[in-house]
């Protein structure tokens, strides 16, 4: 069994992240039950973990003891206590599912998961150490919660990883992805310098360059060898009216023309 904490900032790669774990875990034959909590879903209960029970491959045994746990809760319990017969259950189910392939739990932004889902995860996490269960939970930077609560989590043995901005060396890596090599390396520091290397920016600033007709997007053909002459004016004027990439454009792979650039 083991927790892991994603923390960090807004747009720095939280739920980015988790999509790398869950790919990663189902690559690895693991089954992967994933959920988001969503604010406007606080208020109704089990919205969260009832996530759970629609996740491809989920084992018919533990979906059903989510959904009675989920029915039979709200008036078993008039106090709002969960029955704790009801997540033994639950537990025994995953324990079993572990026991033929590794289980992931993964829930993005946990803090916006309604009360009783975060009862649920919390009671899980404390019983199921001895199986290969790995929790993986989503957290803004900072947040302490009454329930789910990411300092108590990491004194509990969960590991902490904070979602952060990029080095240079990363958004070079990220430019290269989306566009070729040479415009990564030439690109990189400008980029890096505008963006302050948040992801959601760098990954949107290679957009907005691409689209502009800057670097080419990769897998794509050169410009040069879709059609020859100037950038479109389209192309350009993307770029000027792109606060962003306008910044960058003595810097992309194509250096506009006087006939190519509206206005000039
Ligand atoms: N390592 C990365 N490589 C490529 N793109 C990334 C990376 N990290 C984040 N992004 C991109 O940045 C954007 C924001 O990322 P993401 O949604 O994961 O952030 P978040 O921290 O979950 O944001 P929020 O605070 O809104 O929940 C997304 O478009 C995502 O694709
Ligand atoms: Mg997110």
């Amino acid at each position: 069994m083991a927790v892991q904490v994603i923390q960090g900032g807004p747009r720095t790669g939280k739920t980015h992240t988790l999509a790398e774990i869950r790919q990663r875990a189902s690559e690895s034959g693991a089954l992967c039950l994933t959920a988001s909590g969503f604010h406007d879903e606080r208020l109704i209960r089990f919205a969260t973990l009832c996530q759970f029970t629609h996740a491809p491959g989920v084992p018919e045994g533990l979906q059903s003891s989510l959904l009675r746990l989920m029915d039979q809760a709200a008036c078993a319990e008039p106090s709002g206590h969960i029955p704790v017969r009801l997540l033994r259950e639950v537990v025994a189910e995953m324990a079993a599912c572990a026991a033929r392939q590794p289980l992931f739990l993964v829930v993005d932004d946990a803090h916006q998961a309604d009360p009783a889902s975060q009862s649920c995860l919390l009671h899980i996490i404390r019983r199921v150490e001895s199986h290969d269960i790995t929790v993986v939970l989503a957290f803004p930077r900072a947040f302490r919660g009454d329930i789910l609560d990411p300092l108590t989590l990491v004194g509990l043995g969960a590991r902490l990883i904070e979602t952060a901005t990029m080095p240079e060396a990363e958004v070079r890596q990220l430019l290269e992805e989306r566009t070729d090599v040479g415009s990564a390396i030439r690109l990189a520091h400008r980029v890096h310098a505008i963006t302050g290397g948040n992801p959601s920016l760098v990954t949107a600033l290679a957009h907005d360059l691409v689209q502009a007709g800057g670097p080419r997007a990769r897998g794509t053909p050169s410009r040069s060898a879709r059609a020859s002459g100037p950038p479109t004016s389209a192309g350009w004027s993307a770029i000027h009216t792109s606060p962003h990439a306008s910044r960058l454009w003595p810097y992309s792979a194509t250096t506009p023309t006087r006939a190519g650039r509206p206005g000039c």
